[in-house]
């Protein structure tokens, strides 16, 4: 059963009716301001940070979970009937109900006794402010008199004690009103030199500030007294809850429509000139008036709003596909490529999963984003890996969070995830491969944030698989410490005291727990400093590495073999885990994944008996599990994966980052059919038909997929902000249709399924655009490609001369 349909060529999901199963949502902006949006205006706003820096109010934990939202209210004049076009929060029946997600915007809209709203939510590219363009359409026979109210509620800054600490926080709220703009300036006196305002395109006919006063005591967002009255109250807040909410009146003849903006916006004043006058406790306006005013004018909204489509075209433009399975072309030309930009931006820190409170951005986390924008955003990955690479400890570790507003390590956290190094060499040499640009090794980056320690990039990255060397276990396999990118294989903790952090309790000494995911992980992430080695001349670099790697997959292939698969651990007594000895989790899906990623078994048929294992244990039809089988009970020397009921989380539910690391080893044996047929069981594109069974948005990939030992198979759970996005968009591009950034050119060695006749792409590589298409000349993979019209030995399109910014690639595959 499907909620609305793809809209392929506006670029949208077209919503159809407003009770999904699950507020689906969206987001809007991309570089400063951010917001998230639901299908019925649910979610809030913030800058830069979603915890230090909180525009809007969230409700926690409310139901339905999208609470707190960017509302409008429209109330016929005539008869005293009010509601809301986004249906939430008043929940009067509306026609017509339409949510449009598009590429940073949404537009929700829909109509009642004859009045028709539709409004365009989005961040201008650039600015720090986000618009609501509300057209209001008079479709009665008759003329009509209506109210519209816009209304936010503020959030004072801080999320976490915004939402804790009222003995302080209901005295302190502070507002301006002039003309049609509100100014929520909370602690401005004091510490902060920042502010919030909603303004309003039209004159109002009234406004709210204090939320009591809108509400009325005792009602809800689902009934202001303000709208049931019609009439706004002029309320200035002093303490308790400042909201920004306007009025305005509207007669429209039949036929007639009205277009009213309202902004809600974030501005700085250099703290030496806050106020004006000087002195005074009143805000500085000088330099907001000017943005306000600009943005307030609909053909300037118009304009930005093309700017917008324009920002996304070019991203989108930058690699088209075009293969016989609709659901991939739509994945890759549009959404997936979307979620990783929104990945990249937010890393796991604000959706309605994550409460933007808690976590900042996750090293391994946003290194793996990486992967899947870096062609989008070359700068923007440049500085990211920067700003990682500054958080990285002397000895090699890593902190595991950062916060983006400071960009320093998180203390709460600390490090010792011993994966975490490892995933900035993927990063660093995915951007090499991506732009060409070599310099970036050379950049001086300091160690733990600290001025005075820099070293050039490349020692970091030297450092990181330093760091697994020295951290060998009693079969020479990589030591686990906190975890891997399991983050609840908790091999270290031993934690039975409630509430304790599976993640930074510790109570063994760490000397014994060793992972095989790690090891691959090293095998991998050496391959690739080999080849960067190579690449820049340090023979010694690639000499070294080259050995340690071929002497980690000896061991990958000994201990790390169990029979018919690859073995997952060795826990903190050294016994097996992920074994056919083991009672419950015989066997994991990491460890298959990453020992083929790295290398193992390619030669002596481990990694086909490891993939067959995959198919034969952990297949579904809803996805590859993560484990079977499932845990059934705590295990305190394994920790938090054993914590989950059987099919959820880390306990073998379909955990869809992993899945595609299976999808890249199937075609490393060369099986096309395979890897597309596990591609397809967890993209949401082919889910959007199940979507009453898969239940979360039908356009972007979730965290999880409840397992087979679930009552709820096939569930989606954790939308949107998850290493998924980036992993099957370089499963599908990169392995599947084979086309891969490489230091001396684009290589291109698809592994397609066998139905398949061939499939064209358009990718632009180092400012070069390469017209691709490729066909079967017989079912196997072997390629011979022509450029340009000629024949080239091997797979890889080398860079062309100067001033081509053409080249076209036909690859023969038999
Ligand atoms: C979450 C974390 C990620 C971790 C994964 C598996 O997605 O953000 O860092 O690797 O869970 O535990
Ligand atoms: C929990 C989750 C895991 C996540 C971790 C982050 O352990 O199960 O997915 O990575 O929290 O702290």
């Amino acid at each position: 059963m499907r909620f609305g349909h793809f809209d392929d060529s506006a670029r949208e999901y077209v919503i159809e009716r407003p009770d999904t199963p699950l507020p689906w949502f969206n987001y809007l902006g991309t570089d400063g301001y951010f917001g998230l949006i639901s299908n019925t205006a649910g979610g809030y706003s913030f800058y830069k940070d979603a915890r230090l820096r909180r525009i809007s109010r969230y409700r926690y934990n409310n139901v339905p979970f999208d609470f707190g939202g960017r509302y409008i209210y429209v109330r016929d004049d005539d008869s005293g009937e009010f509601w809301s076009p986004s249906w939430q929060p008043v929940r009067t029946p509306v026609d017509d109900y339409s949510c449009r997600h598009g590429m940073g915007y949404t537009i929700i809209g829909s109509a009642r006794s004859g009045i028709r709203t539709d409004t365009r939510y989005f961040v201008p590219p650039g600015e720090n402010l986000e618009i609501w363009d509300v057209t209001v359409a008079n479709q009665r026979q008759t003329a009509a008199k209506v109210s519209l109210f816009g209304a936010i509620e503020f959030a004072l800054w801080d999320a976490q004690d915004d939402m804790t600490n009222f003995q302080r926080n209901f005295n302190t709220g502070e507002v301006e009103v002039e003309g049609s703009v509100i100014y929520h300036k909370t602690e401005y006196r004091e510490r902060r030199d920042h502010f919030a305002y909603f303004g309003c395109s039209e004159t109002t006919a009234g406004f709210d500030t204090q939320r009591e006063a809108f509400l009325g005591p005792y009602r809800g967002w689902d009934d202001p007294a303000a709208v049931g009255s019609g009439a706004a109250t002029n309320s200035i807040a002093h303490g308790w809850s400042p909201i920004g909410a306007h009025q305005v009146r509207l007669s429209l003849q039949p036929g007639e429509s009205k277009r009213v903006v309202f902004l809600l916006g974030y501005a700085e004043n250099p703290r030496e000139d806050k106020f004006d006058p000087a002195g005074s406790a009143v805000i500085n306006k000088r330099r907001v008036t000017p943005v306000i005013d600009r943005y307030t004018s609909v053909d300037r909204v118009d304009e930005a709003s093309r700017e917008l489509a324009q920002e996304w075209d070019r991203l989108l433009g930058l690699f088209q596909v075009d293969t016989p399975d609709a659901a991939t072309n739509r994945m890759i030309n549009i959404w997936n490529a979307y979620q990783n930009m929104v990945t990249f931006n937010l890393s796991r820190s604000a959706s309605f999963y994550e409460s933007g409170v808690g976590r900042g951005l996750g090293f391994r986390d946003s290194n793996q984003d990486l992967l899947g924008f870096v062609h989008m955003a070359p700068a923007r990955a440049r500085q990211r890996v920067l700003d990682l690479a500054a958080t990285q400890l002397a000895d090699g570790g890593a902190f595991h969070q950062y916060q983006p507003l400071t960009k320093r390590g998180n203390d709460a956290v600390g490090s010792n995830f011993n994966d975490d190094p490892l995933w900035l060499v993927l990063a660093v040499v995915a951007y090499v491969r991506e732009t060409g640009d070599g310099s970036i090794l050379d950049e001086p980056v300091v160690y733990q944030n600290a001025p005075g320690t820099e070293q050039p990039l490349l020692d970091h990255l030297v450092r990181s698989l330093e760091f697994t060397l020295s951290r060998l276990g009693p079969n020479g396999l990589p030591l686990i410490g906190r975890a891997d990118w399991n983050d609840c294989l908790n091999l270290n903790c031993f934690s039975d005291e409630p509430g304790e952090s599976f993640q930074t309790t510790t109570s063994s000494d760490g000397k014994t727990a060793e992972s095989m995911m790690i090891a691959g992980l090293f095998c991998a992430a050496a391959a690739d400093i080999v080849d960067l080695a190579r690449h820049i001349g340090r023979l010694d670099l690639a000499g070294a590495y080259a050995a340690a790697r071929t002497a980690m997959l000896e061991t990958i292939e000994g201990p790390g073999w169990d029979g018919e698969w690859f073995v997952r651990a060795y826990d903190d007594f050294g016994k097996k885990v992920g074994s056919a000895d083991c009672d419950e989790g015989k066997i994991f899906i990491e460890s298959q994944g990453w020992s083929i990623l790295g290398g193992a078994g390619l030669s002596n048929g481990m990694a086909q008996k490891a993939l067959d294992s995959v198919a034969r244990h952990l297949a579904t039809d809803h996805g590859i599990v993560l484990n079977q089988p499932a845990f059934t009970s705590y295990h305190l020397e394994l920790g938090e994966i054993t914590t989950y009921p059987p099919g959820y989380k880390e306990n073998a539910s379909i955990f869809c980052h992993s899945n595609p690391w299976i999808m890249v080893a199937e075609t490393k044996l060369g099986n096309g059919d395979r890897a597309f047929d596990y591609y397809r069981r967890i993209c949401p594109a082919v889910r959007e038909e199940i979507s009453e069974v898969h239940r979360a948005e039908p356009y972007v990939y979730a965290q999880t997929i409840a397992g087979r030992d679930a009552p709820t198979h096939g569930e989606a759970k954790n939308s949107w902000l998850t290493g998924t996005a980036a992993w099957n968009y370089v499963a599908i591009t990169q392995a599947i249709l084979g086309i891969r950034p490489g230091f001396d050119g684009l290589e291109i060695q698809p592994v397609l399924p066998t139905s398949w006749a061939g499939y064209t792409a358009t990718r632009a590589f180092r400012g070069v655009t390469y017209e691709i298409r490729v066909y079967r000349n017989g079912p196997g993979t072997a390629v011979s490609l022509s450029v340009d019209g000629r024949e080239i030995e091997g797979s890889i399109v080398p860079l062309p001369g100067a001033g081509t910014d053409l080249v076209k690639v036909e690859v023969a595959l038999s």
